[in-house]
């Protein structure tokens, strides 16, 4: 869910990663969200108050007892009006606190009184993580609900390697959104999604590919994650980093990308966002092909299977149209041929970029007949969009 408009409570603990949880409220801030910051006092000998108060514009609390701050009146406030409590970084102590239930500070006394999902992300030292008071603890808060994000492994502040670093501030971001879309209008359901190009090898070093970049898919599964639906994500080579909370499963060619599909039939919805390729080289080459005296090299293709014709088992099939010419008359065609609830069709040879660039233009053809013009919108505005179908056509065949 966007984090738009939304009250999001920051808990900052006392670890050596306290200084990242500026970024982290920055980040909300620049999301729109409101972020009211609660800093425990081992935190406080990490970070000022004045930094989170420059950073969110509302003022930080730091004490209970403090005569200036609003929780010494209403202590539960902050727990009455949080949309989501995320804790980053969440200490091993304050996790151990919070799993037995205690409420000796603010930070701790919100979380107890509030109703809103919690997010926790732990940093700590792998030895104080791995140990089983903190697993178990960590085990507490999960089954009662909490989302956790991280820790990654990776170069901790002891100079040690292990596990323990603070989950990135996108992943982070991540998490707050999908608890708060956790009961969202896809709930309950599996959604795969399909995106980026496919690569087919010729030699052990060339391979024929195509221009798509995969943002439109992953900006379906990350919407789709944010309303609540089990993502998997079927992604073909691409430079865009692996979304939190989405079972990404990478695939090469065509073939992979099918069997990959396949293999999760019996999904609520498939949204085939990626290019695969249509054609693939009839022989792959063991050794590097060598340049010859020869002028022209000949490359024999064989066309691939259409995916969204071979599998089955979705209730809803939706696909993409990439055209560079007849646009809807082909979009059309594919809908029918291909038996799906709706098609996007998008023009590739207009002024405008489509592949790499953040905003698209498309039209959305329905199997009813339906055709609707969307204006250019964002790849993120347009995920929304055709979820808002997905939703209606499964509530369309549930009717049924
Ligand atoms: C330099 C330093 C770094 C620390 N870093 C961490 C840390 O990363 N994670 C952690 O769980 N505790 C860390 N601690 C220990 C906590 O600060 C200590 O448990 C404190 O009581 C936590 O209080 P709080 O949970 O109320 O914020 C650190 C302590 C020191 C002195």
């Amino acid at each position: 869910m966007s984090l738009k408009g939304k009250h999001i409570v920051l808990g900052v603990s006392g670890s050596i990663a306290a200084y990242k949880a500026a970024d982290v409220a920055s980040k909300l801030v620049q999301a729109g969200a409101q972020v009211s910051v609660i800093l425990t006092a081992a935190a406080q000998q990490f970070v000022t108050p004045l930094t989170f108060r420059s950073l969110t514009h509302r003022p930080v609390v730091t004490n209970w007892f403090d005569p200036g701050s609003d929780l010494s009146i209403q202590h539960v406030t902050l727990a009455e009006t949080a949309d989501a409590l995320l804790v980053a970084p969440a200490t091993a102590d304050l996790m151990a606190k919070l799993a037995a239930g205690m409420a000796d500070d603010p930070l701790t006394g919100t979380a107890l009184a509030t109703q809103a999902p919690l997010v926790l992300a732990p940093a700590m030292d792998a030895h104080m993580y791995e140990h089983p008071a903190t697993q178990a603890n960590l085990r507490t808060l999960t089954e009662r609900g909490a989302l956790l994000v991280g820790p990654e492994p990776g170069r901790l502040a002891s100079g040690l390697i292990g596990m323990g670093r603070l989950a990135a501030t996108e992943a982070i971001l991540a998490a707050v959104s999908t608890a708060l879309g956790r009961s969202g209008d896809l709930k309950g359901r599996t959604v795969v999604v399909s995106a980026g190009p496919t690569e087919e090898p010729l030699d052990p070093v060339r391979v024929i590919t195509n221009r798509s970049s995969g943002k439109m898919g992953y900006a379906i599964a990350e919407a789709a994650r944010d309303r609540g639906a089990r993502v998997v994500l079927v992604t073909g080579p691409t430079a865009l980093s692996k979304p939190w909370g989405i079972d990404v499963r990478g695939v090469h060619t065509t073939a992979e990308m099918l069997a990959c599909v396949q293999a999760s039939s019996g999904a609520d919805a498939l949204i085939m966002a990626a290019a695969p390729g249509d054609f693939r080289p009839e022989t792959v080459a063991p050794d590097k092909i060598k340049k010859g005296p020869e002028a022209t090299l000949t490359i024999t293709l064989l066309k691939n299977p259409d995916i969204l014709s071979a599998v089955s088992g979705f209730t809803v099939k939706a696909g993409f149209a990439a055209e560079s010419r007849d646009l809807l008359d082909n979009a059309r065609a594919k809908l029918t041929a291909k038996g799906l609830d709706f098609i996007v069709a998008n023009d590739v040879a207009g002024d405008e970029p489509v592949f790499g660039s953040d905003l698209n233009k498309v039209t959305v053809l329905d199997a009813g007949g339906g055709v609707d013009d969307l204006p250019r919108m964002t790849k993120a505005e347009l995920a929304g969009r055709i979820l808002d179908r997905v939703v209606a056509a499964l509530a369309g065949k549930e009717r049924v």
